[in-house]
């Protein structure tokens, strides 16, 4: 099973109106709600190819349920542990009159010790765990540790576990050593600590990056494609230009394509094709929503690996 986790997951409320007026009754004319988390569009985008997986996370009050509804109505299998907190809703205002967009975030429900600790002890039993993607930012109330603990919890179910974060959380729960790692270009300039440019930068950044232990960097670079680095290999992965409609959840997406090729024993530049694909269908696809199976396999056959 392909478990992905989201610690702070949120409501997305999207409002479209005329005009923003100040003093004003507003009217609301259309208005749709989203599943939010970097996790749960991992498995978004496994579930669009058929593949098994549960997104893992924390919920509270009737925004929580809510999150959770909408997910079984879009067919993601959940298992989210509930917390007292009430799960965040960010709004997004869509003004159609300047064609402005403004996303108000929440920060998020706070989670207390015994949260902390009842989530680590439901990973420990899940125990037909293959894969575990550990994606997005901790909630308050956890330290960057928190996902030190998860990766071990993934590593004794004997899982593959991918992490996908950043800055401090990052850099501390490396130390615990998944299997992988997927940071774009500033993530991993901000991990080796200086500014990374050429392709001949990266590479080295990756190594150093094995050379502390991880086994594999998929590192992403937006219309650049990916580089798929091991300690004694590396590809290089490219889509042709694509219209950009929204870059939200491409490198989730890419995420899900990489980690279902790799439960389905498909070849590592079968897997780099497929993180490619969904990652580029994804960004031809407008506001939150991801590629669709058809958009990535028509991309497919045009994905270009090769070996650096
Ligand atoms: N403009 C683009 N054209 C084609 N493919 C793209 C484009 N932008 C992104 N992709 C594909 O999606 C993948 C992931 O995108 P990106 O590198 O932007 O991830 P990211 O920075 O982790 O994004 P996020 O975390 O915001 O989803 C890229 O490696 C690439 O394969
Ligand atoms: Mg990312």
């Amino acid at each position: 099973m392909i478990y992905t986790v989201t610690l702070n997951p949120a409501l997305d409320r999207t409002i479209e109106i005329d005009k923003l007026v100040c003093e004003d009754t507003i009217r609301i004319i259309k208005e749709t709600f989203y599943a939010g988390g970097k996790g749960i569009d991992v498995s978004r985008m496994i579930k669009e190819f058929g593949g098994r997986t549960v997104a893992l996370g924390y919920i509270g009050g009737f925004d929580g349920l809510k999150l959770e509804g909408l997910l079984i109505n879009a067919g993601v299998v959940s298992d989210f542990t509930r917390i007292a907190g009430e799960t965040r809703t960010n709004i997004i205002i869509i003004e159609n009159s300047s064609g402005c967009e403004y996303v108000v975030s929440a920060s998020g429900p706070e989670i207390s010790a015994s949260e902390v600790s009842s989530f680590y002890q439901h990973l420990l039993g899940l125990r037909d765990m293959d894969y575990l993607v550990v994606s997005g930012s901790l909630p308050r109330g956890a330290t960057p540790n928190f996902y030190g603990q998860i990766i071990l919890a993934g590593k004794k179910n004997k899982a593959f576990v991918l992490l996908d974060t950043d800055g401090k959380t990052l850099r501390e729960s490396i130390e615990y050593l998944p299997t992988c790692i997927k940071p774009n270009r500033f993530e991993l300039s901000r991990l080796v600590g200086r500014d990374l440019q050429s392709e001949a930068d990266l590479i080295r950044a990756c190594d150093e990056v094995h050379e502390k232990g991880i086994e594999i960097v998929l590192l992403s670079r937006g219309k650049e494609g990916l580089i798929l680095s091991l300690r004694d290999r590396k590809l290089r992965g490219t889509t042709p230009p694509v219209e950009v409609a929204s870059t939200v959840g491409a490198g989730d997406s890419s995420i899900g394509g990489f980690i279902l090729a790799h439960s389905r024993g498909e070849s590592l530049e079968d897997c780099l094709r497929l993180a490619c694909a969904a990652g580029a269908a994804t960004v031809m696809s407008p506001g939150t929503e991801l590629g669709s199976r058809g958009q990535v396999e028509k991309l497919l056959p045009l994905v270009e690996i090769t070996e650096l």
